[in-house]
């Protein structure tokens, strides 16, 4: 059997093809290679190698006649796939999403094809908020909730009819489906198109809705990418996790290997007919829990390498990183820029007569440039709040200076040789 994966070099794609070859199917991949998805990378993944891959893209419909020629099954991945993203890129997703299968489908309803299945990736997003049961009134599905609501933090779902916390219930098939964002509007129309169609062609014909897919191989740079490679880039990278809301929302995670399962499955040739299925555990797991199991993973990867971990409060930790990393960084900047500012009179002397200070300045202001310009405005208010201690203490010592103050000079000067001390003392002057 020749099966055609479209977005096959993406995350479920690529996963999916790989199983499949282990299998000894023939396989056919189309693929555009986003750049959100892939940057500039335009090769499939080395186990892939010797696949028939066809770079090209869903909505040009010759390169769809290509795809599908001497295919008998089609898995229908390819998309746009941010729901936020969504909401202003409508041209694109309605391009891609519902074009892009309509292409497919106009293809097989007008030509001579050998195809006898089709499955098109759906999503969870058709069902919006989803079902929740409350505990007197049952059954309910609550419609998104209002600014007002948000804004005075109650983020739970209450029942219209007695004011009670709504309980989040898996999602049946059978659910109200009423999509949230234009993201879950392409998936339904998607979905409804290939299997309307599949009964008029006479074909078998899945949509499975999956919940949130995490695993390896999922996009680290794009950023309309799930929460679980967001939270995950973000603690390897050391930075702060930022939970909206009150971590309490919760979904479905389903780990890729199962939905790789579940759409093989639907590929065997003993599975005939046309049906929309859940790929899901059933079971709601917390946005807050999703960080933590991610943080205590990295925490015993990293343990393993003797690293020592601390854990700190976020404000505690942006506050203590403004004034030992942030904050010297900034003077060193500054003072460095000081320097290339006074260029014309003095830009040779200042190498020439370098002091190893402004030498060490000189090694700080040569970082990474954008990186900084982002540690300083994602940390604007530890940052500001340390850069107006900074300022009084060098207005303190600017008088001490003026007026001749030596005393408190040297006082201070002894209190910062007893940090050096003591930074010396603990090992950490490396
Ligand atoms: N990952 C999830 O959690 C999840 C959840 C629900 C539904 N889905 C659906 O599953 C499918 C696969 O998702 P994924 O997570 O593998 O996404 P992905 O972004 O990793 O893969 C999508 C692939 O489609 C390709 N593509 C995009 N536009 C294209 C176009 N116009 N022509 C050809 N190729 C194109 C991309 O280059 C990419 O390789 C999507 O349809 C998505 O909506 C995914």
């Amino acid at each position: 059997m020749k099966i055609l994966i479209t977005g096959g070099a993406g995350f479920i794609g690529s996963n999916l093809a790989k199983k499949l070859i282990k299998r000894g199917h023939d396989l056919r991949i189309l693929d555009n290679f986003s750049k959100q998805i892939h940057g500039n990378n335009q090769s499939l993944d080395s186990e892939l190698d010797g696949v028939d891959l066809i770079i090209g893209d869903v909505r040009n419909k010759s390169v769809i006649t290509q795809s599908l020629d001497d295919v008998n099954a089609v898995v229908h991945l390819a998309a746009e796939t941010g729901t936020g993203q969504s909401m202003y890129q409508l041209e694109e997703y309605q391009h891609t999403n519902i074009s892009g299968t309509l292409n497919i489908i106009n293809h097989l309803l007008h030509n001579e094809h050998s195809v006898e299945k089709i499955i098109v990736a759906s999503s969870r997003a058709i069902y919006g908020e989803g079902r929740y049961s409350c505990k007197k009134h049952g059954v309910i599905y609550p419609d998104e909730r209002s600014e007002i609501e948000m804004s005075n933090g109650q983020f739970d779902h209450k029942c219209k009819l007695c004011n009670r916390n709504l309980e989040a219930e898996a999602t049946p098939e059978n659910a109200r489906i009423a999509p949230l964002s234009f993201y879950g509007i392409t998936k339904q129309v998607q979905e409804q198109i290939v299997t309307m169609y599949a009964k008029v062609l006479g074909i078998s014909g899945y949509s499975l809705r999956y919940q949130n897919v995490y695993g390896p191989g999922q996009s680290l740079m794009n950023p309309y990418t799930g929460i679980m490679a967001i939270f995950s880039t973000l603690a390897r990278n050391n930075q702060t996790i930022r939970i909206f809301e009150d971590g309490n929302e919760s979904r479905d995670f389903v780990y890729i290997d199962d939905v790789i399962d579940a759409t093989i499955k639907c590929l065997s040739p003993d599975m005939h007919g046309i049906e929309s299925f859940n790929i899901g555990t059933g079971n709601p797991t917390s946005v807050y829990k999703v960080a933590e199991s991610i943080i205590n993973n990295l925490k015993k990867f990293l343990s393993g390498f003797g690293a020592i971990i601390e854990t700190m409060k976020p404000e505690y930790h942006d506050k203590i990183l403004a004034i030992t990393s942030h904050l010297p960084h900034l003077i060193a900047y500054t003072i460095v820029g000081t320097a290339t500012d006074l260029e014309d009179q003095t830009k040779h002397d200042v190498v020439r007569f370098s002091a190893t200070g402004f030498r060490d300045f000189t090694r700080i202001a040569s970082s990474d440039p954008i990186m900084w310009r982002d540690v300083f405005l994602n940390n604007k208010d530890a940052v500001l709040e340390m850069l107006q201690r900074f300022s009084e203490d060098l207005t303190y010592l600017q008088r001490a200076i003026r007026w001749s103050e030596g005393e408190k000079l040297e006082e201070l000067f002894t209190k910062t040789r007893e940090i050096r001390r003591s930074i010396i003392k603990e090992g950490q002057d490396i």
